[in-house]
């Protein structure tokens, strides 16, 4: 494919197919559960990188959340954007930086439907870090019920 663009080569970790079955979910309103998680970061030589996170419940097999997006970053700087859709209608613009092998990220727009399900959510903040060789993302929300708390933590291995 075409070379990497300069401008992503503080986020060049996370290139490729990343996936798990260790991923805990929990938040004070759920009971903890486990999932399953397939996560690709690719880029077509433009100053983005594209990506897919479709996570699995472990017991069904059956597909939960799945998620779409970009990740874009800030010319000349270690910010960077996040741009997610979301299956279940959540739509998220977050901001934040890029430091060694770790990214933070806090919401800053969500955009919600109509006949979206309750509780909405009105925050959403994410760290990907390397551990080792492997990628790690945690994930907290605040909902309009609940402060923020944590609902993921995944580690991934690298498929390829
Ligand atoms: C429940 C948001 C990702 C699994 C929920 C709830 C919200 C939410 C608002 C309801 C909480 C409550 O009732 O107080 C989000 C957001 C996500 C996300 C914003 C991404 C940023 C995921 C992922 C999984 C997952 C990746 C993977 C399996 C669940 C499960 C429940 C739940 C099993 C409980 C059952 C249900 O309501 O469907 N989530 N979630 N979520 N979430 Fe997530």
């Amino acid at each position: 494919g075409p070379p990497l663009h300069h401008m992503l080569k503080d986020v060049s970790w996370l290139l490729g197919k990343w996936r798990s079955e260790n991923g805990e979910g929990q938040y004070p309103t759920l009971k903890p559960f486990k999932y399953g998680e397939e996560v690709e970061f690719l880029h077509v030589g433009q100053p983005n990188l594209q990506f897919s996170c479709y996570s699995w419940g472990l017991d069904t097999k059956k597909p939960l959340h799945r998620e779409l997006g970009f990740l874009r970053v800030k010319p000349e700087s270690n910010k960077l954007a996040l741009i997610i859709a979301q299956n279940l209608g959540v739509c998220e613009l977050e901001e934040g930086e890029v430091n060694g092998q770790q990214i933070t990220t806090e919401s800053h727009t969500l955009g919600r439907l109509t006949f979206g399900k309750d509780p909405a959510t009105k925050k959403i903040k994410r760290i990907f870090q390397m551990k080792e060789d492997r990628l790690e993302q945690i994930v907290f929300m605040e909902t309009v019920d609940t402060p923020m708390c944590e609902h993921l933590r995944i580690r991934y291995e690298k498929v390829n």
